[in-house]
């Protein structure tokens, strides 16, 4: 194996399924709260999408930059979603989910020795894909304030190097559930600014926020910050289509060019057929991805409801994404102790936060992706078991 390769890891999902498979062949009922897969079904009008543009023949190889009715279509999305201008023949490349965009980005983007600036904690597959391309991840450490994870600029600033070109941005933000205010955005776009860092912009949950909240894009913040973003996102959450994988990046023309070559070296881009149906999906009525949304808010305030009351643990309230952050600080019992006591003892599959780097010690990640029994009886399951490691720890404090 080279160094290079050496230096990836698995996600953390990959290593908690490889124990929960080994418990579930020794007979074990486990109920999981782990993944972030939607469990409705992809909307009936994109599925018909599909099958008609299959029938119409879209079955040879797709543009490499993306069919141009889907690119067309993202970039009619971004002006009516997100209020930004991107020119569909120049600056947006479709890709094979967002999990591909960032790897292409990143490919296009960074050298060896170059830094790459994370929030801590994070989603843990950007840190791989960093290394992969010669690049060093470098944390900037959040902080929980007022039940909220936020990036300080004193965090970024604390950290920043000379070789730091990179600085990687993801709201709503998974783990945390963090959406980030239009005042923290023009902070932290003017750190990348004054520090003339590259800022890439993972924003697949934005349609999955909470209370009324809005989903403000970085490049949106100001016409200078938009020359320095690259918007990454896919149809894989918005739309239940985590299976389909397609996705797109929008960004400045030059970089959107870099990026199909890097791109074409190893992928000629989703099936022609998705692409289509993909359009579809964009440019039809939007009102399934709203139900789907009023659907997670429900759950996310089943979660918090059914999690709160119990000594030394505080669920975090998200304002976006698909996960509640709890905080078990108060138990003083490592994140993976936790989450191994919860698989082996309680039945239910959950995510330490120290996955997620350093700064998600003392949480567990909790999904809210799947509803109905699964969430009923993940919910009981992890009550319970909290409520064990709450009267363990109050044993051994002699309280
Ligand atoms: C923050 C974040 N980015 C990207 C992805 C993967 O996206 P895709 O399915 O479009 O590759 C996930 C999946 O959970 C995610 O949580």
């Amino acid at each position: 194996m080279t160094e290079r390769v050496a230096s990836l890891r698995p996600t953390a999902v990959n290593c908690v399924l490889a124990e929960v498979r080994q418990l579930q062949a020794e007979g074990r009922s486990l109920v999981s709260l782990m993944r972030g897969q939607p469990d409705t079904p992809t909307p009936p009008h994109i599925v018909e999408a599909v099958q008609r543009a299959l029938r119409e023949g879209h079955t040879g190889y797709p543009d490499n930059q993306g069919e141009p009715i889907l690119r067309q279509a993202v970039a009619e999305k971004l002006q009516r979603d997100n209020g930004l201008t991107y020119d569909p023949a120049r600056e947006i490349l479709i890709t094979n989910g967002a999990t591909c965009g960032l790897c292409t980005a990143l490919g296009a983007l960074i050298q060896p020795g170059d830094d790459v600036l994370l929030p801590d904690p994070i989603y843990d597959a950007y840190a791989s894909p960093v290394a992969l391309w010669g690049g060093r991840p470098v944390f900037v450490p959040a902080m929980i304030r007022d039940g909220r994870f936020v990036m300080e600029r004193a965090a970024l600033e604390a950290v920043h190097t000379t070789n730091a070109r990179v600085l990687l941005l993801n709201t709503p933000w998974n783990p945390t559930g963090t959406v980030l205010t239009v005042a923290e955005l023009a902070s932290t776009m003017e750190f990348a600014a004054a520090r003339n860092l590259f800022v890439i912009s993972d924003e697949i949950y934005e349609n999955l926020v909470y209370d009324g909240r809005r989903h403000i894009p970085p490049a949106a913040v100001s016409d200078q910050a938009r020359l320095r973003t690259l918007v990454v996102n896919s149809l894989s959450k918005t739309y239940a289509m985590t299976g389909w994988r397609v996705g797109y990046c929008a960004g400045p023309a030059e970089l959107i060019q870099t990026m199909l070559l890097v791109l074409q070296q190893f992928s000629r881009g989703p099936a022609t057929f998705v692409q289509h149906a993909a359009a579809h999906a964009l440019r039809s009525s939007q009102e399934c991805v709203q139900r789907m949304a009023a659907e997670y808010q429900g759950r996310r305030d089943l979660v918090l409801q059914r999690l709160s009351g119990i000594p030394g643990i505080v669920p975090l309230v998200p304002e976006g994404g698909l996960f509640v952050m709890v905080d078990i600080r108060g138990l003083g019992v490592p994140s993976d102790e936790a989450r191994r006591f919860l698989l082996r003892e309680a039945g239910v599959v959950v995510i330490h936060g120290a996955a997620y780097g350093p700064g998600g010690e003392g949480t567990l990640r909790v999904s809210f992706a799947a509803g109905g029994n699964v969430l009923e009886q993940g919910l009981d399951r992890l009550r319970h078991g909290l409520e064990r490691l709450a009267e363990n720890s109050s044993r051994k404090a002699g309280v």
